[in-house]
Formats: structure tokens, sequence, C-alpha cells
């Protein structure tokens, strides 16, 4: 077989031998255990693309974390026809597999990079960073680490606004129930706590099984830092957490896996995959949403009508783009396009991602190597059992909440953990560059360095989406993330870089011969002081890939995109729901947060439609 075909493993020219291996053993593997692996990814076929002016209640533009979410509920009510629309294929099982690094799956995520600003992420390839963000149906969840955490109380109460009564829906105590909505938590020490869990819902939440040594030497090191073993989603200030993942049977549980796929026999819901939006179509006159505009094939469109609503699921970053290329966003942005203006609003400004750094690595002494036919030997272990190695993520089933500051009695950072196995025969990690640092090449369990990346839950600074400049159509949207560029971030993150190196100053660390690797930091150098970090900090600067606010959530159209209800300011029919209304980042990650805003648009919905009420009447 050649070894390009394999669709998700080699997509990257400048891979080194190990990672060429890694691929190949991969795909023998995939070859040998299930005959439907490395089938071509299955999409809607072309002739069924065409829905020929069909009218739906409601339309979903993006089938991801929260738009299958959303299609599923919506679909439940007896007579609303709903679509989907998603420009990614089918979920494949390949991604299902936990210890396959995420790294790998280039060929379903949309490729994004930030520009190049001269300060944060500049040894990165490029001088940019990338943002990793899912192109399938079941969108990032598919794509992610699936850990499930909810963030803090203090957080959603921060987004409550004086001015607006309706934001008081979305104070912590007010959410607990959404949470709840489609939980099923599969671990029985958490479940007890029955006022934030429960069970029964549509999303199987549980830790894994699998636990290595190093596992509970970094727990037992923290803990000697001060830290306690928590439920993190309970609100706490400081943990060191044995995470929950969205898995069932060790097997990746995605939206598209828990939401849709049970319901797509519903004669009332259409899924169509391998469609992009391209437009909004808007009735300029009476500033309403007829629709949309969506390519079946390249160059070749076609329009689908909402009665009801058109509801924005695209992400962070590609709702932004289709506002835009649609005539909402800011006057002046879209000016520079030629693109008329139909309401003029804030769309792209307050992009907000986390931010971490690389290299901080620690190096194992006495790893066990690995042999070949021991993965191949894993790989059938999980598709026969679902179990052994590859049914873990390895050291990143663990991480670190830590306050750094006394303002709240909340996390500031997360120490997230993992690892990675450098192929070196004399088990020198030196002279390894940051970036092969980080590069993946085997399964999550096995590891001879563990990178350490110390995350600003919170960051400060904020960035921008706008349209390609040379191609608004078809281009990349550009990314001005902005990492670091309020010093306050850069300081924060040196701040738990220098938490993170009394790691090495514990006992248990000491007795397990943890060190730190001594891996080249070029231009940085090995200087343990606060300017060596800052320098790394600029130039190893990493996008977490959790985008939001560039649809925010607010009173008034000045300073947001869409109002508590998610509704678009402005014009009818339109709402958005999914990562990009979040108006400030969580204490966590943010997979758990936008299915909470997905459960809550739905009822939201529900709530108008049968209440009849506002400006959605009689259309
Ligand atoms: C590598 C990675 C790891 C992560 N790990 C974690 C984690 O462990 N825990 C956690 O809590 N969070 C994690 N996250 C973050 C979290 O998964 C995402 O932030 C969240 O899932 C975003 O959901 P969303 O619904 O806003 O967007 P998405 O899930 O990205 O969905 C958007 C969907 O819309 C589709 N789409 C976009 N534009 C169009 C268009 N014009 N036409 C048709 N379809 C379109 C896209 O293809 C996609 O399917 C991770 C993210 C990444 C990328
Ligand atoms: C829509 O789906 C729901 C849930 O399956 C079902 O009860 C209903 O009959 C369907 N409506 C139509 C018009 O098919
Ligand atoms: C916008 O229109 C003007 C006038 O027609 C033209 O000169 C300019 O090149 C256009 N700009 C873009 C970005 O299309
Ligand atoms: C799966 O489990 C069964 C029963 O424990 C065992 O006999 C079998 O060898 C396992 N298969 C693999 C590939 O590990
Ligand atoms: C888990 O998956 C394996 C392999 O597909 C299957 O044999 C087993 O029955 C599943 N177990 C459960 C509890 O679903
Ligand atoms: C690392 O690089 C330095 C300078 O380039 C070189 O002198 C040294 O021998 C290298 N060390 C190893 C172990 O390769
Ligand atoms: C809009 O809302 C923001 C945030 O609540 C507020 O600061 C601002 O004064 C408001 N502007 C107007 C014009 O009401």
């Amino acid at each position: 077989m050649d070894k390009k075909s394999g669709h998700y493993i080699y997509s990257n020219k400048s891979y080194d031998v190990s990672r060429e291996w890694f691929s190949l053993t991969l795909l023998m593997v995939f070859a040998s255990c299930s005959a439907d692996l490395f089938s071509k990814a299955t999409r809607t076929k072309a002739d069924e693309r065409d829905l020929r002016n069909s009218v739906f209640d409601f339309i979903i533009v993006g089938g991801g974390t929260a738009g299958c979410i959303i299609a599923n509920r919506l679909s439940a009510v007896h007579d609303w026809k709903v679509l989907v629309l998603e420009a990614g294929d089918e979920e494949n099982i390949d991604y299902q597999i936990p210890g396959v690094p995420t790294k790998d799956y280039r060929p379903i995520l949309w490729n994004y990079r930030t520009e190049k600003n001269g300060f944060s992420c500049l040894s990165r390839p490029g001088g940019s960073c990338e943002v990793r963000t899912g192109k399938v149906l079941g969108g990032s969840s598919v794509t992610n680490d699936m850990k499930y955490t909810r963030g803090h109380k203090i957080d959603y109460d921060g987004w409550h606004n004086s001015g607006a009564m309706e934001s008081l829906e979305w104070k912590f105590s007010n959410l607990i129930d959404m949470f709840k909505a489609s939980e099923d938590n599969g671990d029985y020490d958490t479940l007890i706590n029955s006022f934030f869990h429960t069970r029964g819902g549509e999303m199987r939440v549980q830790r894994f099984k699998h636990v290595d040594r190093y596992m509970e030497v970094f727990e037992a090191a923290f803990s000697e830092m001060g830290l306690r073993t928590h439920d993190l989603n309970t609100n706490i200030a400081e943990a060191v957490v044995n995470h929950q993942f969205t898995i069932s049977n060790n097997t990746r549980v995605s939206t598209n896996s828990a939401f849709l796929k049970p319901v797509k026999h519903r004669k009332n819901l259409t899924v169509l995959t391998g469609v992009t939006v391209t437009k909004i179509m808007i009735n300029t006159q009476e500033k309403s949403v007829d629709g949309v505009m969506y390519e079946i094939e390249k160059g070749k469109e076609r329009p689908a009508y909402a009665k009801r609503e058109t509801i924005l699921t695209g992400g962070a970053i590609n709702n932004v783009k289709l506002l835009h290329l649609s005539g909402i966003g800011p006057k002046l942005d879209l000016k520079k396009h030629n693109i008329t203006t139909i309401v003029d609003l804030p769309v792209g400004l307050n992009y907000q991602d986390q931010v971490t750094t690389g290299g901080l690595s620690f190096a194992i002494a006495d790893a066990a190597s690995v042999s070949e036919n021991q993965i191949i030997n894993d790989f059938k272990t999980w598709f026969q059992n679902r179990s052994g190695p590859l049914a873990s993520k390895g050291i990143g089933q663990i991480s670190a909440f830590i306050q750094l500051y006394e303002n709240f009695n909340a996390p500031d950072i997360e120490l997230s953990l993992e690892g990675n196995f450098i192929r070196s025969d004399k088990f020198m990690l030196t002279n390894i560059s940051v970036n092969v640092a980080e590069e993946t090449t085997m399964p999550l369990s096995y590891y001879n360095l563990v990178n350490l990346y110390p995350i600003l839950l919170r960051p400060k600074s904020k960035g921008k989406v706008t349209l390609n400049k040379r191609n608004p159509k078809l281009g990349r949207p550009v990314i001005q993330a902005n990492f670091l560029k309020e010093s306050e971030d850069l300081d924060t993150l040196v701040d738990s870089i220098d938490i993170a190196l009394q790691l090495l100053d514990t006992k248990e660390m000491k007795r397990a011969e943890i060190k730190l690797a001594s891996i080249d930091l070029f231009p940085c150098d090995r200087l343990r002081n606060r300017d060596q970090w800052n320098c790394i900090a600029r130039h190893y600067t990493k996008a977490m890939s959790n985008p939001i606010g560039t649809c925010r959530m607010g009173g008034n159209s000045t300073d947001s995109v869409v109002d508590f209800k998610l509704r678009v300011h402005g014009i009818d029919g339109l709402r958005i729901a999914d990562a990009s209304v979040m108006p400030s980042h969580v204490r966590g990650n943010i997979y758990a947060p936008t299915m909470m805003i997905a459960e809550k648009a739905s009822r939201m919905i529900l709530k108008d439609w049968k209440e009849n009420i506002g400006s959605y009447n009689n259309r």
C-alpha cells in the first residue's frame, strides 16, 4: 500500500524517521485490524447534496460540537424540519482511539494559523501559531483531547451584566442544569455529588482505567506541592485532577456520535456533509434572514430556506468569515472588501484563545523502550477488546489547576502534561528542538519525555478575525491572535513556569529521577531566570485552540454581536450558538461549556417559539 494514501497519518513532509516509522506501523495495524479503516471518509453523495430549494424550519450551519446537539433537540419537535450543513465529512473510527495523538488529525482540521506578529510564536514555523479546529461531522469534539472541564462559577457569573436582566440566566446557578442535561457520568465517586453531576444523558463522561506509574509519580509530586486531588467541576480553586473524558468503552464520544447518529433516522432531520455554507441570505428591507447559500461542489451553489431561524454553529473563526461575507460585521472592515454592510456589528473582534508555551520538558530516565510488535498488539487489543495502552491518554490524564493570585478563589493556570517518545539511541535528550519534543511519534501511553504546558486560563490579550485580503471567499480567514500582547499575560506565564519548575524539587520527582530535559531552546539561553523564560514564551508560544469571543453576547450592538438569548442584534431569524458567543474564557477547557451553550440555546429556541414571543412572531 502506498503510505501516502494513509489518510491521516502522513500529511507533513517534514516528519523525521521515527514518525514515518510510526505512520507505517499504524497503517499496517489498521489494515490488519479493521476492514473499513482507510476507506475514504464518507460524505453525502453529490446528487443528494442538492436539496432543490427545500424549505426547513431551522437551518444549522456547521455540524460541530454545538451544532449536533442543537440538531438533536430541535428535530425532536414533531413538526419541525431541521437541516444541518457541515463542511467536513462523516467521522471515522480512526479518530476514536484515545491513545492516538491528536496531532495526527490534520486531514480533518481547517489548518488555520495565526498571523505573524513579531512578539509571539516567533520560533514556530512561519513565526505563527497553529490553530486546530475540526472540519468533520462533530467538529472539534472529534479532534479535541476530550477533557471534560466546566470552568468556575465566577467565570459565568462574570458574564452577567447589570444592565441586562436576561443575562442573569447565564449565572452559574442557572446553568448547572444545562451541564447536567446531557451528562452520563460513569464514575461513582464523582456522581456522589449530585448537585453537580448526574447520569442518564447522551454524553458519557468518565476517567480512563489505564494508569501508568508516572501518572502516580506526578500526582504525588503535585500533592507534595500542596495540591489535593479533587473533582475540578465543583468550583474548586486548586487541585490535581485525574480528568474525566468524553469516552464510552474507551472509545471517543463526540457530539456527533452521542447526539446526531442516534437520531439520524428522523424523517424531519436532514444532514448534509461535504457542503460549505458561503452566504447568509438576507432580506435587506425587513432585516431578516431567509436562509443560506451552500456549495454542493466547487463553484456550484444552492439555496436552502429557513422559515423560522438560521443558527450559526461554525465556531469562533468560521462564523466570522460567513457573517462578514454576508454583510454583518464592522463597517470599516467590510468596506475594504467592497461588501455592503447590512448590520454594523463587532463580529470578529474580541478573539480570545488560551495560550501556553513549549520548552518545559522533563526527561524520564528509565523509560522502557517499546517494540514495533508490541504496538501492533496494542492496536489489536484496542480493536478487539477496547483495552490496553491505547485505551489511555497516558500522562495527559492528569493536570494541575493552580491559583496564582489572591483576587478570586479560583484557578488562574493549568499545568497540563503530555507524554512524548523521542527515539534517541543514547537517551540523550539534548539538542532536540522544542518542535521535535512536541511531535508525538507513539501512542500516548509510551513516552520518555513529558512536556509540561502552563496554560493561561484567562488571558488578557485580545485579537481579531477578518477576511482574507486577497481571497475573502475562498481564502483562510486572517487570525490576529495577539498572544502575549498584554504584558500581564507574559508575566503570568512566566510566574507559572516558576511554579512548574518547583516540581523538580519534590522528593517524588527526585526519587523517580525525572529531570529537566536540556532541549535546544535557541535563541533563548539555557539560563534559569525570567529573561530566559520570557524569551522562551515569546518564541515557543502555543495556541490551545479554544477560540472564543468573536460573536460575544452582551446587552448592546456596540459591544456585542448577540443578545443574551443568542439572537444577532438588529436582524431577525439569526442566532449564534457555539463557543464564539462566550464573552470571556472560563477556567478550564471549553468543550463542556460549548455543550452547555448548545443545550441552553436549544431550550431558549423551544421556549421562544412555544410562546411565540418577540420579533419572531408570524414569520
Ligand atoms: C486540538 C484540540 C484539543 C482540544 N482539547 C480540548 C479538551 O480536551 N477539552 C476541552 O474542553 N476542549 C478542548 N478543545 C476545545 C473544544 O473542543 C472546542 O473549543 C469546542 O469543541 C468548539 O466547539 P464549536 O461548536 O464552537 O466549534 P466546532 O466544534 O469547531 O464546530 C464548528 C463546525 O462547523 C463547521 N463549519 C464551519 N464553517 C462552516 C461553513 N461555512 N459551512 C459548513 N460547515 C462549517 C466546521 O467544519 C465544524 O464542524 C480542544 C480543541 C482542539 C482543537
Ligand atoms: C420528527 O421527529 C420526531 C422525533 O423522532 C418525531 O416524533 C416526529 O414524528 C417527526 N416529524 C416528522 C414530520 O417526521
Ligand atoms: C472596490 O471597488 C473599487 C471601485 O469599484 C475598486 O477600485 C477596488 O479595487 C475594489 N476593491 C476590492 C478589494 O475589491
Ligand atoms: C481480548 O480479550 C480476550 C479475553 O480476555 C483475550 O483472550 C484476547 O487475547 C484479547 N485480544 C487481544 C488482541 O488482546
Ligand atoms: C466494548 O467494545 C468491544 C469491542 O468492540 C466489545 O466487544 C465490547 O462488548 C464493548 N463493551 C461494552 C461494555 O460495550
Ligand atoms: C549539541 O550541540 C552542540 C552545539 O551545536 C554540540 O557541541 C554538542 O556536541 C551537541 N550534543 C549532542 C549530544 O549531540
Ligand atoms: C454597551 O454595553 C457595554 C457593556 O455592558 C457598556 O459598557 C456600554 O456602555 C454599552 N453601550 C451603550 C451604547 O449602551
